[in-house]
Order: structure tokens, then C-alpha cells, then sequence
């Protein structure tokens, strides 16, 4: 499987959790294409099975600077037969509100535009926000996964280890192994 991991950082954690975690599992389920997303072309989102898209939330709720300035783009792409899993870092103590908005944000564009994302994780006792940031499709379900480096750093590799098992799933069910 060919797998597109496409990511942008600000201050860096989102790239610490990419390249301590997440790389070494992605690795072991098939070829792995890491970008930012400031160097993301149109071409790039034909020569995939899979995409994975990491985004930091900044300045309360709005996206990665990066991210922020490929949006108009993203908006305007054509999603059908793409399979799309979001994961995203934010700090639900300081920032509950809004924690994690990116996820949601980018997700819904994916399903306006067509895509099939995989990838929604259920909200368990672990979080400790009782804000509606936009990460949340429901009560208790992430439209990905949020991911908190500022206050559970701790929780992070078991987090990203469970929630790519489910993504790896999740594709087997609609494409077979
Ligand atoms: C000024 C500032 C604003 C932030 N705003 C938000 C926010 O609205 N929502 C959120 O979940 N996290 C917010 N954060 C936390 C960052 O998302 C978090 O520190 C993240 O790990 C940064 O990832 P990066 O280093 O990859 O950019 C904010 C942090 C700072 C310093």
C-alpha cells in the first residue's frame, strides 16, 4: 500500500509525534511518503491509497499557518475514491474550546468534497475537556484523532498505536487486505 502522510508544525510537536510514533507503524503497513503541506502539488493526490493529514489547531481554532495557506486549495479539490484518515495536537486545558478544531475542520471538507474518511475514534474518559471544539461529529465521537503533546504527552504513543490499528482497519473493510 502506498500511504501519503501530509503534515505541517509550527512549533514542531506535530513533527516529534510523526517522526517518534507514527512513521515506525505507518512503515510497517506499506511505503510511506511524508510531506509537509507546504510542498503538497495537485499531483500528489493521485499517487496514493491511502492519505494521512496532521494538523496542529493555533490561535484559537484556526489552522496550522500552513495548512492555513493551502485551505482555498484543499477546498476546491475533488475527493471521490480517496481514502483520507486526519489525526491532529492541541491543548485541551488551554484551548478546550477549540481544541483539536483542525481535525474537524479539514474532515468536513474531505466528505463535502466526495471522500470516504476513516479513522473516527470515540471519545473516551482519557479527555478532559466538556466544551463542543469541532473535533467532536457527535458526543462522543472525534471525526479523528485529537492528540494532546502540552498536557498528555504520556498518552500519545498508546493513542496513535490504537487509532492506526483502527485506520488499517477501517481500509481493509473497504478496499479487502
Ligand atoms: C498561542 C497559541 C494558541 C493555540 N490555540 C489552540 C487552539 O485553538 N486549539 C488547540 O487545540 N490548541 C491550541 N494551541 C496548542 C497547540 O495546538 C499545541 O501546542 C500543539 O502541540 C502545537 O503543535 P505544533 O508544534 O506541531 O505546531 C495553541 C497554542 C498556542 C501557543
Amino acid at each position: 500500500m502506498n500511504i501519503k502522510l501530509i503534515y505541517g508544525s509550527d512549533t514542531n510537536n506535530t513533527e516529534y509525534v510523526i517522526d517518534t510514533y507514527v512513521m515506525s507503524i505507518l512503515e510497517q503497513m506499506g511505503e510511506v511518503d511524508l510531506k509537509t503541506v507546504s510542498e503538497v502539488t495537485e499531483k500528489d493526490w493521485h499517487d496514493a491509497d491511502l492519505y494521512i493529514l496532521s494538523i496542529p489547531t493555533w490561535y484559537d481554532g484556526e489552522l496550522q499557518s500552513d495548512w492555513e495557506m493551502y485551505f482555498e486549495t484543499f477546498k476546491e479539490i475533488d475527493f471521490t475514491n480517496k481514502t483520507i484518515a486526519v489525526f491532529g495536537l492541541g491543548d485541551q486545558w488551554g484551548y478546550d474550546e477549540w481544541f483539536c478544531d483542525g481535525v474537524g475542520i479539514l474532515a468536513k471538507v474531505i466528505e463535502t468534497n466526495n471522500g470516504t474518511v476513516i479513522g473516527k475514534w470515540t471519545k473516551d474518559d482519557s479527555y478532559e475537556f466538556d466544551t463542543n471544539p469541532k473535533v467532536l461529529i457527535d458526543e462522543n465521537t472525534f471525526w479523528g484523532l485529537p492528540l494532546d503533546e502540552d498536557n498528555q504527552s504520556d498518552l500519545t504513543q498508546e493513542r496513535v498505536t490504537n487509532w492506526l490499528q483502527q485506520v488499517k482497519s477501517d481500509y481493509e473493510i473497504i478496499h479487502g487486505k
